[in-house]
């Protein structure tokens, strides 16, 4: 069985058609690429996908259960997470706050933060903290626990984010634009962090990434979306040679 499957998924915002028959099958383990140029619909299918907009028309499936417009609360407990491409963090407070407000968040949402007593939430706490603390470690950023977000570098602030991304404990985990902004340096250090997380956490990915050395150095599989519309797909290799993706591109984003 898949883990996430879509089927004819459409979406319009007005009169502007963003996706059109969009589909998909990403198999668990799956570390999947999605790419193409501004404004082709790439977001708004994440979107789609994580119940922020409903779609038009279209079917969405994550491990068998059809979660075509829930909401975002209810597909993060399902085990979909994701980072945005333009970074939602609390920039005043620490990153290891920001990565415990994640926990809560989904705590309160679980609603079993009521039913504690004192000491049962305290003892909460502290196993948020460790948990937090695991987290920052796994993704090498521990050494910033204690330092206010706006203080940190692009690179460790995107880290941030997906520590907070994980908190849920997905089993799909979508990236946005991961390496926006980063420098060469940050890219190749980000994607070790991906593969990383795949590995030691078992974890599915599906990336949108405008940078190919990056998309085609961690994908088997990528799509490339036009809009709105798959343009091609395939391994990376068919992806690099493929006349329409060129096309697409004007070679905009041939060179890493
Ligand atoms: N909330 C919205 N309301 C109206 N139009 C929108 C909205 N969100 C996106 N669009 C439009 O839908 C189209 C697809 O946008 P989307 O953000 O999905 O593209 P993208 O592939 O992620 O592009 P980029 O690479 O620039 O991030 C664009 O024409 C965009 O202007
Ligand atoms: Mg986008």
């Amino acid at each position: 069985m898949p883990l996430l499957q879509i089927e004819g998924l459409t979406h319009y915002f007005g009169g502007l058609r963003a996706v059109h028959r969009f589909h998909t099958r990403i198999e668990p383990g799956e570390i999947r690429g999605l790419i193409g140029p501004n404004g082709a619909g790439k977001t708004t299918i994440f979107n789609l996908t994580t119940g922020v907009y409903r779609p038009s028309e279209g079917r969405i499936v994550f491990e068998g259960r059809d979660i075509t417009g829930k909401r975002p609360h209810e597909i993060s407990r399902l085990g979909i997470a994701r980072t945005f491409q333009n970074l939602r963090l609390w920039v005043n407070l620490t990153a290891l706050d920001n990565i415990k407000i994640a926990f809560y968040a989904q705590i309160r949402y679980g609603l079993a933060g009521a039913f504690f007593g004192l000491r049962g939430r305290r003892h909460e706490e502290e196993r948020i903290e460790a948990e937090a603390r695991r987290l920052m470690r796994l993704l090498d950023i521990e050494q910033y626990a204690d330092v206010v977000v706006s203080a940190l570098p692009y690179g460790i602030q995107r880290k941030v984010e997906i520590a907070r991304a994980l908190a849920t404990r997905p089993k799909l985990l979508l990236l946005d634009e991961p390496t926006a902004g980063m420098s060469p340096a940050e890219m190749m250090d980000t994607m070790e962090v991906i593969r990383k997380l795949h590995d030691e956490l078992n974890l599915t990915i599906w990336l949108i990434e405008h940078r190919m050395k990056f998309v085609m150095s961690l994908c088997q599989h990528i799509q490339v979306l036009d809009f709105g519309e798959i343009i091609a797909e395939g391994p990376p290799d068919a992806i690099r040679n493929h006349p329409r993706v060129i096309k697409a591109y004007l070679g905009e984003m041939v060179e890493a």
